[in-house]
C-alpha cells in the first residue's frame, strides 16, 4: 500500500527522466558482482587444484639431516590440577563433557613428566612440544609464581639431559579463569596481561628454549568457545568473532617482539590447522567456493596477517573434509552434531597433507608439522597412518617445502576437551585408575623412524 502511494506522478517523472542513468548503474552492479565472482571462481579451482607427485622407486625415504622427530602434548589435556583454568570449572557443569568425564590428575604428567620423558627417549624422539599453563603461572591477575616457573624449568632440564629439543607453546585452549572473567581476548586492553605472562616466561626461561609458539589454533579456541559453545566460555555470538580475532592477531605479534627482544635468535611461530577442504564434485563452482572460502578463513586470513612476525609455521593436519552441497539438505531434521559426524566426510587421507603443505609454498617459510594424530577406534592402525603421512612430508620436501619437523599427536592418552578420555591418541596408553604407562604396540615404528631418520616405501 505505502509502495503504492509512493509511485505517484512525480516518481515517475523522475524515472522517467533517469532512465538511462538507473540503467547504467543497474549495468554497473552486474559487471561488478560477475567480474568479482568470475575471480572468486578463477581463483577457487586454481586453489583447488591437486599438485600431485610422482613416487620413489627408493627403498627407504630419507629425512634431512637435523629433522625433529618428536610428539605434543597440552598441559591442560596432560599436567591434572589445573584449577585457575578456565576450563576447570566449565568441565564441573553437567553435560558440558562428554561421560562427565572431569581431567581432575589427567595423565598426571605434572607428577610423572620425568618418566614420561625417559618413555619419550625410548621412542627416540629428539624433540617435545609441550605447552606452559599460564594460569599455573599466574593464578591471580599480577601474582605470578616462581614455584611454577621452576617446575617447567625441570621440565626443560630432564629433556635436556635426554638431548630432546623443547618446543614451546605458550597458549594451548586454556585461559586463566580471571582473564576469562575480565572478558578474554574479546577486550583489546586485555592484550596487556598475555604481555606480562609472555615477558614472565620469557625472562626465566628463555635461555633454555629455542623454538615458541606463541599461541595454538586460535581459530579453533574461538569457534569453539564463541560458535558452537563447545568450549568455554560457551557462547554462541557470532558477532563477537571478528573482535576475538583482531585481538589474538595483536597479541601473537606482541608476543613475537616480545621473545625476540629477549633472544633474537629465537624461532617464533603459531600453531594453526588446516582440514583438506575439497569440492566433492570436482565441477561444482559453489563446492570450489565453499572449500576455497573455509580453508582461507579457517587458516590463511590469519597467518597473512602476521607474515612479518612469523619465523615458522606450525601446520596441524589431521583429516580430508570434503565440500558437498547436496549434504546441506541433512543439515534440516539433523542436530549440528548428527549432521558432523554423519553428512560430512573428515576421511584419513595422507596426500591431502602433501596438498596442504605445497598450499603453504608461498608463505616460503619453514614448517613444522606441530600436530598430526589419529584416535585409536579409527579405521587405520596408527603405525601405518605415520608411515603413509610421512611419505607425503617426504615428497613434500623433494618438491622445495622446508619442513623441519613432524610432532605426532600425542604423547599420552589425555583428556580430548569436551570429548573427554574417549578419543585415545596417545603413543603410550595411560591405565586411568593406576596411571600406568605402556608403549602402544602401534607406535614403536615411529621409533624406528626416528632412530633411521628414514621411513621404509615398501608396500604395506
Ligand atoms: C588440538 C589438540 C587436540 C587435537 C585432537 C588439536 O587441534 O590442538 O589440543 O587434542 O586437536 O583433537
Amino acid at each position: 500500500m505505502n509502495l503504492y502511494i509512493c509511485y505517484n506522478d512525480e516518481m515517475k517523472n523522475y524515472l522517467e527522466i533517469n532512465k538511462k542513468y538507473i540503467l547504467i548503474f543497474l549495468i554497473v552492479c552486474l559487471v561488478v558482482f560477475t567480474s568479482g565472482f568470475a575471480r572468486l571462481t578463477y581463483k577457487s579451482f586454481r586453489y583447488n587444484k591437486a599438485y600431485g607427485h610422482d613416487k620413489s622407486n627408493d627403498e627407504t625415504l630419507n629425512f634431512p639431516k637435523g629433522f625433529l622427530w618428536g610428539t605434543a602434548t597440552a598441559a591442560y589435556q596432560v599436567e591434572g590440577g589445573n584449577v585457575y583454568s578456565n576450563w576447570w570449572d566449565f568441565e564441573q557443569e553437567e553435560g558440558r563433557i562428554k561421560n562427565g568425564d572431569r581431567t581432575d590428575i589427567a595423565a598426571n604428567h605434572y607428577v610423572m613428566y620425568k618418566q614420561d620423558v625417559d618413555l619419550m627417549n625410548q621412542l627416540n624422539m629428539n624433540s617435545y612440544r609441550f605447552s606452559i599453563e599460564w594460569s599455573r603461572i599466574e593464578p591471580k591477575q599480577g601474582e605470578f609464581d616462581a614455584e611454577e616457573i621452576e617446575h617447567y624449568r625441570d621440565v626443560l632440564n630432564t629433556l635436556s639431559a635426554k638431548g630432546i629439543k623443547p618446543m614451546v607453546t605458550l597458549w594451548h585452549h586454556s585461559l586463566p579463569y580471571w582473564f576469562e572473567d575480565l572478558g578474554g581476548w574479546e577486550r583489546q586492553e586485555n592484550i596487556t596481561y598475555y604481555e606480562e605472562y609472555v615477558s614472565y616466561v620469557v625472562k626465566n626461561l628463555s635461555s633454555e628454549v629455542d623454538l615458541w609458539i606463541t599461541m595454538n589454533e586460535p581459530m579453533a579456541y574461538i569457534s569453539c568457545g564463541y560458535i558452537s559453545a563447545k568450549w568455554p566460555p560457551g557462547e554462541q555470538d557470532i558477532w563477537k568473532v571478528n573482535r576475538l580475532l583482531k585481538n589474538v592477531i595483536q597479541a601473537h605479534k606482541r608476543g613475537y617482539e616480545i621473545i625476540h627482544a629477549s633472544d633474537q635468535e629465537a624461532e617464533v611461530g603459531i600453531a594453526e590447522h588446516s582440514s583438506y577442504a575439497v569440492p566433492y564434485h570436482k565441477n561444482n563452482v559453489i563446492e570450489n567456493i565453499a572449500a576455497y572460502s573455509i580453508d582461507y578463513i579457517w587458516t590463511h586470513y590469519l597467518l597473512e596477517q602476521i607474515t612479518d612476525e612469523l619465523d615458522f609455521i606450525g601446520l596441524h593436519y589431521y583429516y580430508r573434509q570434503y565440500i558437498n552441497v547436496a549434504a546441506v539438505k541433512d543439515l534440516f531434521g539433523q542436530s549440528l552434531d548428527e549432521f558432523e559426524s554423519g553428512s560430512m566426510d573428515r576421511s584419513y587421507y595422507p596426500q591431502g597433507l602433501f596438498e596442504v603443505l605445497m598450499r603453504f609454498e608461498d608463505y616460503n617459510k619453514p614448517i613444522y608439522i606441530t600436530e598430526l594424530g589419529v584416535p585409536d577406534y579409527h579405521e587405520i592402525d596408527r603405525d601405518q597412518f605415520i608411515r603413509e603421512h610421512l611419505r607425503e612430508v617426504y615428497y613434500a620436501i623433494q618438491q622445495g617445502i622446508d619442513v623441519r619437523g613432524f610432532y605426532y599427536w600425542t604423547l599420552l592418552d589425555c583428556f580430548e576437551w569436551s570429548e573427554g578420555y574417549d578419543a585415545e591418541f596417545g603413543l603410550i596408553d595411560v591405565d586411568r585408575s593406576t596411571m600406568e604407562r605402556t608403549i602402544k604396540d602401534e607406535s614403536w615404528e615411529y621409533a624406528q623412524i626416528a632412530n633411521c631418520n628414514c621411513v621404509s616405501n615398501s608396500s604395506d
